[in-house]
């Protein structure tokens, strides 16, 4: 049995993923492929614990390093119980989030030290990386006008908007870090269009090889 398909989504705060993921569930529903959507932070009951701890706001909200393994362990939990064994019998996996993030936003945002998530990375995941990374590109200024709509705002969408314009310039470096691995996809035009180019993207790279 061939093992699953490995795809990531990405992107800053009120980017759209959660309407395209349900694009893609669609189009895998109609090439009648076996897939599970999951998240991170989070994915397993341990993990969206860990993920609680992340997102509230509390008086002793962790700090950066903290912050950082945290993430890690809960992404070590979702790989061993859930993408692994997927990927394993051959179900795609679609994750709302995954490393990149972590580069994104502790290594963009807070200015992390990148050599200290890749080691992380590799602890963690050993070879395990996404065959798929669809990184949606839109300013953060209309992300977060979006995502302080929708109601109370978490602690990352708490964050300022210099945090967001250094997480979506990490997202950018990483596409053309990785330009095999990841694709962006311009999220601020109408609906339409995107989905038009995500199933463009999914066809001629996981379908046309
Ligand atoms: P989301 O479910 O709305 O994407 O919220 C998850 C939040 O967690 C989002 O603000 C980004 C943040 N996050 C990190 O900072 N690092 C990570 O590695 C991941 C996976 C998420």
């Amino acid at each position: 049995m061939n093992r699953g398909i490995f795809i990531t989504i990405e992107g800053v705060e009120g980017v759209g993923k959660s309407t395209n993921i349900e694009f893609i569930k669609k189009y895998l529903d109609n090439l009648n492929i076996d897939y599970l959507v999951t998240r991170e932070p989070g994915g397993t009951l341990l993990a969206e614990n860990i993920r609680d701890l992340l997102l509230s706001i509390d008086d002793d909200s962790p700090v950066e390093l903290c912050e950082l393994l945290l993430i890690f362990s809960a992404r070590a939990q979702h790989i061993q119980k859930v993408i692994e064994p997927a990927l394993e019998r051959g179900i795609w996996v679609i994750c709302d989030r995954f490393t990149d993030a972590t580069y994104a936003y502790q290594g963009g945002g807070r200015g992390m030290n990148t050599g200290l998530i890749s080691e992380l990375e590799t602890m963690v995941q050993g070879s395990l990386r996404p065959d798929l990374t669809i990184i949606l590109d839109l300013d953060p200024e209309t992300g977060l006008r979006r995502a302080r709509n929708r109601g109370e705002l978490d602690r990352f969408e708490r964050e300022h908007v210099e945090f967001f314009i250094k997480v979506r310039e990490a997202y950018l470096q990483i596409a053309t870090d990785f330009p095999k691995r990841c694709a962006v996809i311009n999220a601020g035009k109408e609906l339409g269009e995107v989905s038009r180019d995500i199933a463009l993207l999914l066809k001629t790279r996981l379908f046309e090889e």
